[in-house]
């Protein structure tokens, strides 16, 4: 292949032991996404021709994570060099163009920074280094420039002298490198050092040896934060939520007490929606034009058409969509149901595997009975019906359009269309029977007390 081509290798074999847990760190979220699901997501918007992740052995989760991309093992962990070396059978038709590497563990990187990158390859240089300043330079390996500040070596923390220590200007770990020289360097890598490991950093004093480019992207801090504990993955939420809150904003979006709305990455709005405090986005929500969420709200897998209205205190789970102008009102709980245009459930109802009807009204106290222990059955209420309040539907059923149900009914056939349906024990009523039920026990109660003395 001649032409020039884009590849990405995502290094992910690291076993973050610092999490604390079973899970392969890039498996951790933010926002709702993995962390190595972010990383896939920005590398994708710059469509590579390949795009592989090197992972370590048995981290089968993680190679599920990067479907449909390519996870190849890392068989030992032996470098950040050692770990580009893993991917060079999937590159083995990749001769020309470039291929950016970056970390499974370092959410933020966006598009632009990879573009401005590539950019600079363009311009000629052989190995590009995105840098960055941050707060606290700590252990990060530091990019050593010279007058012209091209980029001359990276020199790791431990190997480094008290000179080099306080250069500010630190390695992201992120790199584009010209994919016809990118294996020629890393297997010029050796592993004489502190950690006796393969640094992929090495490749810059190899490539400047040979009269080769190499120069430094620099890129805001915020966005190269790698997460490396559950501390930092908290950090992380809380940097992402509050950048997602602000283009919220922008984007026309009222939140009334912003600190206290969490979004999931994909979480979309259209213009002019409302949102009260305390509301909580899973994944997979859209919110159309003028639409309220009132305060504590908590909704997944939803599409909430225009100019619904939902909560406060509604719970809506995946595979539901709210036509336009639906009201969900308080205490009311819907899951994988479609509510036809104008219908409503006003107050503590629960509304699973259905289908509402337009302008349906579903009384309060309400519930489908959906599951009978091993399956799950579905309910229709058809369009313009009236659901009386307290009514228990066992599904499957359907009540037809327009039909109304009694208060208090438990509805197990189904109700033809326009007509009315009452299950439930009759009223019965015994005139004067109370105040003769009140004499007779006080009578009694008297004679005991009687006894007694
Ligand atoms: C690396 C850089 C350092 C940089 C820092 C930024 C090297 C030698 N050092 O250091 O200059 O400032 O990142 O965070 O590259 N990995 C593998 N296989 C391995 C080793 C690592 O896949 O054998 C992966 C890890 O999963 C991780 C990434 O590579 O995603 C970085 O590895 P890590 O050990 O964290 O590198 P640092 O020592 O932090
Ligand atoms: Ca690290």
């Amino acid at each position: 292949m001649s032409k020039d081509q884009l590849a990405v290798v995502v290094l992910a074999a690291g076993k973050g032991t610092r999490m604390k847990s079973a899970r392969s760190k890039v498996l951790h979220s933010v926002a709702g996404r993995s962390l190595l699901g972010h990383v896939l997501d920005t590398a994708a918007t710059i469509n590579p021709d390949r795009l592989v992740v090197v992972i370590g052995p048995d981290m089968e989760e993680v190679a599920a994570e990067a479907a449909p991309h390519e996870a190849v093992v890392q068989a030992e962990q032996r470098g950040t060099a050692d770990a580009v070396k893993a991917a060079r059978q999937p590159l083995a038709d990749v001769l020309s163009g470039t291929v950016f590497i970056v970390y499974g563990d370092t959410p933020f990187i966006e598009a632009e920074t990879l573009n401005a990158m590539a950019a600079q390859r363009a311009a000629g240089a052989g190995v590009v280094v995105l840098g960055f300043r941050p707060d606290d330079p700590a252990a990060y390996g530091r990019l050593i420039t010279d007058n012209s500040s091209r980029l001359e070596r990276i020199v790791e923390f431990r190997e480094a002298n008290e000179v080099e220590r306080a250069v500010t200007l630190c390695n992201s770990g992120v790199m584009a490198v010209d994919a016809s020289i990118l294996f020629r360097l890393v297997d010029a890598v050796d592993d004489d050092n502190a950690k006796n490991e393969f640094y992929l950093t090495d490749i810059v004093a190899l490539a400047r040896a040979d009269n080769i480019d190499c120069v430094v992207v620099e890129a805001e801090a915020d966005e190269l934060q790698g997460i490396n504990s559950r501390i930092d993955l908290a950090a992380a939420e809380a940097f992402w939520q509050q950048r997602r809150r602000l283009q919220v904003m922008e984007e026309g979006v009222t939140l009334s007490d912003p600190a206290t709305v969490y979004f999931s990455y994909d979480t979309k709005f259209a213009e002019d929606v409302l949102i009260g405090p305390n509301v909580v986005f899973g994944p997979g929500v859209s919110v159309g034009r003028d639409a309220e969420i009132r305060a504590f709200c908590h909704l997944e897998g939803v599409i909430v058409g225009d100019s619904v209205t939902v909560g406060p205190f509604a719970r809506l789970r995946p595979g539901v969509v709210l036509e336009r102008g639906v009201k969900i009102g308080n205490f009311v709980e819907v899951k994988n149901a479609v509510l036809g245009a104008g219908a409503k459930a006003s107050h503590l109802s629960y509304i699973g595997d259905a289908e509402v009807g337009a302008n349906a009204n579903i009384g309060a106290g309400t519930i489908t009975c959906n599951y009978d222990g091993y399956f799950k059955y579905k309910t229709t209420i058809g369009s313009g019906a009236f659901i009386g309040s307290n009514t228990a539907l066992v599904a499957p059923v359907v009540v037809g359009d327009g039909a109304i149900v009694g208060a208090g009914s438990v509805i197990t056939d189904d109700v033809k269309r326009d007509a009315l349906a009452v299950g439930r024990g009759r009223q019965d009523d015994r005139e004067g029977w109370a105040a003769e039920f009140r004499t007779t026990q006080q009578t009694k109660k008297d004679q005991v007390a009687k006894g007694d003395d």
